[in-house]
């Protein structure tokens, strides 16, 4: 069933409707989507420089992404340095304040109960409330920019969720545990402390409809095609794209959008590089160390 190509969304998406996916998935992740060569670090990115979905919304995929990867998500060349460090402004890696800080199952916030100093709620149409309505100031600023541009053509886009304290990225991942079994959540939901989320640099969109909300079929809403078009003018990036689950550790998320700001995501763009473990020479992450 497996070709030398990737299937398609659609086809894996309904295979995963008829209880057929998982194996097909596996076997079907695609060799480059692993990546290979020399290994990134943390740090900078340059030797230059510098409320949750709800459970019962969460994607119809269940199976884990393997946990044996170690590899980069890279491959530059012996001594190359990443795409980013051609770019005139460089950011940490890893402090949560800024604009480039990588987050996944091997890199934990530190501190691990982050909380940004400078929370608001953006001027954008909301579809939550409380702490998951707010964004740091950058990301909101960012976010008005592209939900404006977004209705200008027509699109509707919401804040479905935006920052989560550890406290409550905590009570989101038991719900998913509780619910699908750890092996399920980690493919759904970061572990506090793991969490895009937790920094407000990210947050999920909606459309103002619902029915494919946190659903694999968001992915053809015009929101999601809309986004996935655009955001990158705007400083976003779909954080976890289709296939690359071995490189960041989720499945397709096309509802999650991460702020990097407009240089580096329109050098990701432009390059076709649709990862941050990628682009900034960082390892794969599939599974929690
Ligand atoms: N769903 C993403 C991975 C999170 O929980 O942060
Ligand atoms: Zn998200």
């Amino acid at each position: 069933m497996c070709h030398n190509t990737a299937p398609d969304r659609r086809t894996v998406t309904a295979l995963l409707a008829a209880g057929l996916g998982l194996t097909v998935l596996t076997a079907c992740t695609p060799e480059d989507s692993k990546g290979t060569g020399a290994a990134g670090g943390s740090g900078t990115a340059s030797p230059t420089a510098a409320g949750g979905p709800a459970v019962s919304s969460s994607p119809a995929v269940s199976s884990s992404p393997t946990a044996t990867a170690r590899q980069p998500a890279a491959a530059p060349g012996k001594g190359a340095l990443p795409p980013s460090a051609s770019l005139a402004k460089q950011h940490s890696l890893t402090d949560p304040r800024s604009p480039w800080v990588v987050v996944n199952k091997h890199r934990p916030l530190t501190p691990l109960q982050f909380a940004p100093p400078d929370l608001v709620q953006p001027a954008v149409q909301l579809a939550t409330s409380g702490e998951s309505a707010l964004l740091n100031s950058t990301t909101a600023a960012a976010a008005g920019k592209l939900f404006a541009a977004a209705a200008a053509v027509g699109v509707t886009l919401t804040l479905a969720s935006g920052y989560r304290s550890f406290q409550t990225q905590t009570a989101t991942y038991n719900g998913y545990v509780n619910t699908r079994g750890r092996a399920s959540a980690d493919t759904a939901s970061a572990r506090p402390g793991f969490s895009e989320h937790q920094t407000g640099w990210a947050f999920d969109i909606g459309d103002g409809g619902g029915a494919c909300s946190f659903q694999p079929c968001f992915a053809e809403q015009p929101a999601a095609v809309w986004v996935k078009a655009n955001a990158f003018t705007y400083g976003f990036v779909v954080r976890y794209p289709w296939m690359l689950h071995e490189t960041t550790g989720y499945y397709y998320e096309p509802w999650h959008l991460r702020y990097i700001g407009p240089e580096a995501a329109g050098d990701m763009a432009k390059r076709g590089i649709t990862t941050l473990e990628e682009y900034f020479g960082l390892e794969a992450a599939p599974g929690y160390r």
